[in-house]
């Protein structure tokens, strides 16, 4: 199953797939690294990785529709299964999504649909909710909303700080991230099949 991560960042999560020998067994091919941030600290990643990377910046088009059919056109010879947004920084427009109906993934550090949008761990940190966690789900075009695909709890500890919480909220997506991926490749597969 070839897939394009997009990432604007740090890029924990782009590692935690990349890195996975389970994964590549069971047939995921990386095929490209999309980042719109020249200076993220994903790039190395996929550089350690030997990942082909395509940074593409949006203050070099006119406008968002530009920007994602240049994206289109890097997808398409490659034959892109799937999309899996892992920190990517912008909400997808119709023209990425209806190039890729229902084969969008995203991954978001709350339950939703709590705490959508940005800083969603320092809010639900804030808002002293004892049960926070993690949500993946294929996109649409409102901000982190479309059909859940799974989500997992994260319990706030008496003694937590907001960065030892965020630490295990990280730990969780790069779990649980691996987890839906080796569903979808099983699928692919036709292991679930009967
Ligand atoms: C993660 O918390 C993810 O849920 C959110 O952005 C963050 C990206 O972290 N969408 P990283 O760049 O993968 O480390």
């Amino acid at each position: 199953m070839k897939v394009a991560i997009f990432a604007s960042g740090n890029g924990s999560n782009f590692e935690a797939i990349a890195k996975s020998i389970e994964l590549r067994q069971a047939g995921l091919e990386i095929e490209l690294l999309v980042c719109d941030q020249k200076d993220a600290h994903v790039i190395q990643r996929a550089e350690k990785y030997h990942i082909p990377i395509f940074i593409n910046q949006l203050s070099d088009y006119e406008n968002r529709g530009a920007y994602e059919q240049a994206i289109i056109e890097k997808l398409k010879p490659l034959k892109i299964e799937y999309i899996l947004l892992a920190g990517y920084m912008r909400v997808v427009t119709p023209v990425l999504l209806g190039a890729y109906p229902n084969r969008i993934i995203n991954i978001h550090p709350s339950l939703l649909p709590k705490f959508s949008g940005l800083e969603a761990i320092e809010r639900a940190f804030e808002a002293g909710d004892p049960v926070t966690g993690v949500t993946i789900h294929f996109i649409d075009e409102g901000v982190d909303t479309g059909p859940i695909i799974k989500q997992e709890k994260v319990v706030r500890l008496a003694n937590d700080t907001e960065a030892s919480l965020e630490a295990r909220i990280h730990q969780t997506e790069h779990q649980m991230y691996r987890q839906v991926i080796l569903d979808l490749l099983n699928k692919t597969n036709g292991v679930d099949k009967k």
